[in-house]
């Protein structure tokens, strides 16, 4: 039965080439380092997933952020773990995709064919980061707050531009509610579209291009 249903949608759909390109792609002999982004999408979907979890609660105004993360981590089964998930897994994850990044590079797999796929990836970089910077704000408690007046007082030094960026990402002089919900909207809607746009560039270039090969310094 089961199998007449694969066949039947394998006919229409065509899964078993779609399982072939993406999962039984032949592979060079690789090592551990080359596990590592692998391991950023697998924490890249865990972000994705703890955080629409915590939007079940979380409420971006000044008056109920705070208290709606209090809510989370006491009130709510297993809120804390969720919350600490994505807390933890945002460290982890600028982390893998660093040493991923360094592994690319001390390994040369930046260099033709594959630069477009470093570009994406650089550009994944400045997003996870964008998405630390603008996640670090949404408790709304007085770390983040701070934090987020330094953050913002240093993209206003910005040659030029400076006054201009300060006042776009906080919605005015200073710190507000305009400025909380700009980073919440960055955080769960702008951002995240632009990251699925660009994992899936990289992801294509990856499965186009193939994997590389150790280097092998006699040839
Ligand atoms: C969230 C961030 C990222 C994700 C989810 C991701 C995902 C992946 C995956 C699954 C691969 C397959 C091979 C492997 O795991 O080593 C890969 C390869 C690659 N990545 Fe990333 N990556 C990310 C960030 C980056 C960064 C920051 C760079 C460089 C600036 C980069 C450049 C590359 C390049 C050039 C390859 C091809 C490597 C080769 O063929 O040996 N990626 N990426």
């Amino acid at each position: 039965m089961a199998e007449n249903v694969f066949s039947w949608l394998d006919e229409r759909l065509g899964l078993k080439a779609i399982y072939d390109t993406i999962l039984d792609r032949k592979v060079p002999k690789v090592n551990w380092w080359f596990t590592l982004g692998s391991a950023s999408l697998f924490l890249g979907v865990m972000q994705g997933i703890t955080g629409m979890l915590l939007s079940v609660y979380y409420v971006p105004t000044p008056d109920h952020a705070y208290d709606s993360i209090t809510f989370i981590m006491t009130g709510v089964q297993f809120g804390w773990l969720i919350r600490g998930i994505h807390h933890w897994g945002a460290s982890l994850l600028i982390l893998t995709a660093f040493i991923h990044m360094l592994r690319v590079f001390f390994y040369g797999a930046y260099k033709y064919p594959r630069e477009f796929t470093w570009i994406t990836g650089v550009t994944l970089l400045i997003c996870a980061l964008g998405m630390g910077f603008t996640g670090y704000l949404l408790p709304w408690n007085q770390r983040s707050y701070w934090a987020t007046t330094v953050g913002t007082e240093i993209a206003g030094t910005v040659p030029w531009l400076g006054d201009f960026l300060l006042r776009v990402l906080r919605g005015g002089s200073d710190l507000s509610a305009l400025t909380l919900s700009r980073f919440f909207s960055l955080h769960i809607w702008i951002i995240p579209a632009i990251v699925l746009v660009i994992v899936g560039t990289h992801l294509y270039l990856v499965i186009r291009l193939g994997i590389s090969n150790i280097p092998d310094k006699n040839s």
